[in-house]
């Protein structure tokens, strides 16, 4: 299905971040209905590097990419010598989505060097190559703020909801300067599907209850959850997004969610109706401070600047997300 009458054959077209979920999503959509397309992914895929928190610094996984048949390209944002490989292209849109993705990084220094500074290397590729620029903000930016939340109206309670506001920041700045350039920043709310297999720990709640349903275990929720809501948005619209935001009407920062919030309660509930259990839920004290309690993407603008149209609900997109959620459980994450 096409989610756009722009023809990216013969375009080229540069995804950072391509390896993980959301970026490698993106890719398999352009190969599978433009089979010109000319794609080069660039991510520094995992290593042994851990976050003080334990997780990897970098999710990337070439599990991820079987089945892409266009350029792939391991390297770092922060290296100025891995970004000059992309000197030879010329490319006709960028799809920036490589970044630190854990919420729960808290190495500053870290996180803004990764999100934030190798942003303006990507913005002078794009200026250089007079590409459309797509890049992935967060929800994060509003932190704790009442829902729903809508673009203006910010405030990160983590480093890596500031990285993200920082580019937004950037984003316009660069856009008014350069106003003949597109620039779109989508804030993605909570992003579940397939392809988030190999981030882990940081993956959606869906698949993380999912497996433990499926190891007739009692999925664990914190104490409350039935009040702790979340706009949960399936990867086929974010894809959609993504695509739709390349025709822009005017650049600035807009939220990508269903518009809709739902609690982690809803998503057992579904997952043991479609899964025939009725395993009994176990509550446990929640250890985060800042933990956002309610989050609900206004979409209006969304809606009215790049005609995107959200169709999945919870039930449907878990419905679709489950034989890949059974297909791996019990799969080795390295
Ligand atoms: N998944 C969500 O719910 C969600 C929500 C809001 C925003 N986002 C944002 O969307 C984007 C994609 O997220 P995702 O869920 O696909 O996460 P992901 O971790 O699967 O993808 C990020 C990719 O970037 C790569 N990467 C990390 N650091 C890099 C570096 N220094 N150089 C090159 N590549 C690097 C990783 O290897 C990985 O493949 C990220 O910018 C993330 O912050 C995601």
């Amino acid at each position: 299905m096409k989610y756009s009458d722009i023809n990216f054959n013969n375009k080229t077209i540069l995804i950072t971040g391509g390896a993980g979920f959301i970026g490698s999503s993106i890719a398999f959509y352009l190969q599978d209905n433009y089979p010109d397309v000319n794609i080069i992914i660039f991510d520094c895929f995992r290593n042994n590097e851990f976050l003080p928190n334990g997780n990897l610094l970098s999710y990337g996984h070439y599990k991820n990419l079987i089945g892409f048949r266009g350029e792939v390209i391991c390297g770092n944002i922060n290296s100025k010598d891995d970004l000059s490989l992309l000197s030879n292209y010329k490319f006709d849109y960028i799809f920036h989505q490589a970044a630190i993705s854990d919420t729960r990084a808290y190495n500053q220094e870290m996180v803004m060097k990764t999100n934030v500074n190798s942003f303006y290397d990507l913005l002078k590729i794009a200026k250089k190559n007079q590409s459309v620029m797509v890049y992935a903000s967060s929800a994060a930016t509003y932190g704790g703020l009442p829902s729903p939340q809508v673009v203006g109206n910010e405030s990160p309670e983590n480093p890596y909801g500031y990285s993200k506001l920082l580019m937004d920041q950037i984003a316009f700045r660069y856009a008014n300067e350069n106003p003949n350039m597109t620039i779109v920043g989508l804030r993605f709310f909570n992003v579940y599907g397939p392809r988030e297999f190999y981030k882990a720990k940081t993956s959606s709640m869906i698949i993380q209850l999912g497996h433990q349903i499926l190891a007739n275990k009692s999925p664990r929720l914190f104490e409350n959850s039935n009040k702790i809501l979340r706009d949960f948005v399936f990867i086929e619209d974010v894809v959609q997004a993504n695509i739709k935001a390349c025709n822009v009407k005017s650049n600035g920062t807009y939220n990508v969610g269903t518009g809709i919030s739902r609690s982690f309660k809803d998503i057992i509930d579904i997952l043991q109706k479609e899964l025939t259990t009725s395993l009994n839920i176990e509550y446990f004290p929640n250890p985060y401070d800042g933990y956002q309690l309610n989050t609900q993407a206004d979409i209006t603008l969304s809606k009215e600047n790049f005609q995107y149209d959200p169709v999945f609900s919870l039930e449907q997109g878990i419905k679709s997300y489950l034989p890949e959620i059974k297909r791996l459980y019990g799969e080795d994450m390295q």
